[in-house]
């Protein structure tokens, strides 16, 4: 694999994002119409995320007809970690989406042997496109970006996601959220981990933690993150894996206090 690949792989990624956002963009101004389905109690899908996922599929396999595709609604059940394979999520926010609150992209990443290689998340609601090749750093709308310099947790702002699938971790979270509240300047919980994860690597937030995600709301994150000179990894520090899992990101200085706060240390 060669530095082309990568860059064959993020214009790809990058056209085919460009396409859905598109579709999505459309779809929001008559949003209030649109019929959603449950998924679960808490979760939510409608032909939004169904259609901008086929034109994404649509896209990558005509530019490379090789890749195996890991997408939320139309092959969720595929190896995020062998092979080369882009990992989806069409619409990153439903929730925000299905109530026109402005937070909500799509994400694709393309990872070879579990390793991320290119990465786009597409800002559909307030625009902006951030993008990163492995070794290449990260960028938005083609300007490079990076984390950000705060090293006093006091004047951090961390982003967060609910555990609202599974409430048998709200404890474990409220913990968490607890300790996190008085030492740092705020918490945000806006609505889209792939955006969250963006956030961190363009230097908003200062830290992002969720407890559990899908490979598709991490996997373009990820990438983004490190590229940006940032640190991401699951609750024991181990480097975060594309299987999925809980998520701790960071500007790199404030990683160590993060983990330790997190787990009451
Ligand atoms: C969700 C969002 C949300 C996060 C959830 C995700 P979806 O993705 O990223 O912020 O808290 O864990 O599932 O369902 O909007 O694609
Ligand atoms: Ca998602
Ligand atoms: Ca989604």
């Amino acid at each position: 694999m060669t530095a082309s690949d990568r860059r064959h792989w993020l214009n790809a990624a990058t056209a085919a994002a460009h396409v859905a956002a598109d579709f999505i963009a459309a779809e929001s101004r008559s949003h209030r119409n649109i019929t959603w389905e449950a998924k679960s109690a808490t979760d939510f899908v409608s032909h939004v995320d169904l259609g901008a996922e086929q034109r994404i599929r649509d896209v990558l396999l005509t530019q490379i007809p090789e890749l195996r595709i890991v997408g939320e609604e139309l092959s969720n059940d595929a190896d995020p970690e062998s092979g080369l394979v882009a990992i989806v999520d069409p619409l990153d926010g439903t929730t925000n989406f299905l109530h026109g609150f402005p937070n909500y992209g799509v994400s694709i990443c393309i990872a070879l042997d579990g390793v991320p290689m290119a990465a786009v998340m597409h800002d559909v609601a307030r625009g902006g496109v951030c993008t990163a090749t492995a070794g290449d750093g990260a960028f938005v709308d083609g300007e490079r970006i990076h984390v950000s310099t705060i090293a006093e947790p006091a004047r951090a702002l961390i982003g967060t996601g609910f555990p609202f699938r599974d409430v048998s971790y709200a404890d474990q979270y409220l913990g968490m959220m607890k300790r996190i509240m008085p030492a740092t300047a705020g918490m945000r919980r806006a609505g889209s981990a792939a955006l969250d994860l963006s956030d961190v690597a363009r230097g908003r937030f200062d830290a992002f933690w969720e407890i559990f995600l899908h490979p598709w709301d991490l996997a373009a994150g990820v990438l983004l993150v490190r590229e940006a000179g940032g640190r991401v990894t699951d609750l024991e520090g181990h480097d975060a894996r594309l299987v999925g899992g809980t998520i701790v990101a960071s500007n790199g200085v404030l990683h160590d206090w993060f983990l330790d706060i997190l787990n009451d240390r």
